[in-house]
């Protein structure tokens, strides 16, 4: 393996923990989300663990195929995931939708730059993987925002998440 595909192996390592993180953030407020979004909310997370859980097989098996490793422990995830673990805590179910829509958002931005790297190295296996994460979490932080009522939908988390989509309009 060459130095600059070790480097894609590592940065796939650090996605694939960070995805781990959301992916059990994700069901715990799929469990324990209360009030009157329940129904959308319980419904809503559901559908975004049963994607990460795809997405998480994605990357390990992406790993696998550059002939590296694929971690697979919290021990190994909490050294590198810069996503934080849920709250131990009560929160409501409106902090849960800026909690998560920010953490999807987060990790695509960080995505975004692993993508430049890999294109660059012509890792063209993570390329594709991370434009569909990509793709994934902007998705997602849409559809959980959109939850927040108009007046706390702010306009900086509106103006983050333009700035941070790939709109094909703006891709030519
Ligand atoms: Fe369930």
């Amino acid at each position: 393996m060459n130095s600059q595909t070790s480097k894609t192996v590592q940065d796939l390592s650090k996605v694939l923990s960070e995805e781990y993180f959301l992916l059990l953030k994700t069901l715990n407020f799929h469990w324990n989300v209360e009030g009157p979004l329940f129904h959308s909310l319980h419904t809503l997370f559901e559908t975004h663990y049963r994607g990460l859980l795809e997405k998480v097989d994605d990357i390990a098996e992406t790993i696998r195929a550059y002939d590296a490793k694929a971690p697979g422990s919290f021990r190994e995830y909490s050294k590198t995931s810069l996503i934080d673990e849920a709250p131990a805590e009560e929160i409501s179910a409106i902090e849960m939708v800026e909690v998560l829509n920010k953490d999807h958002l987060a990790i695509a931005a960080r995505i975004k730059e692993h993508h430049e790297d890999a294109e660059a190295a012509g890792d063209i296996h993570a390329v594709t993987l991370y434009e569909d994460l990509i793709t994934f979490h902007e998705k997602a932080a849409w559809m959980i925002r959109s939850h927040l009522p108009k007046e706390m939908g702010s306009s900086k988390q509106r103006k983050e998440s333009k700035e941070s989509s790939m709109r094909p309009s703006q891709m030519s």
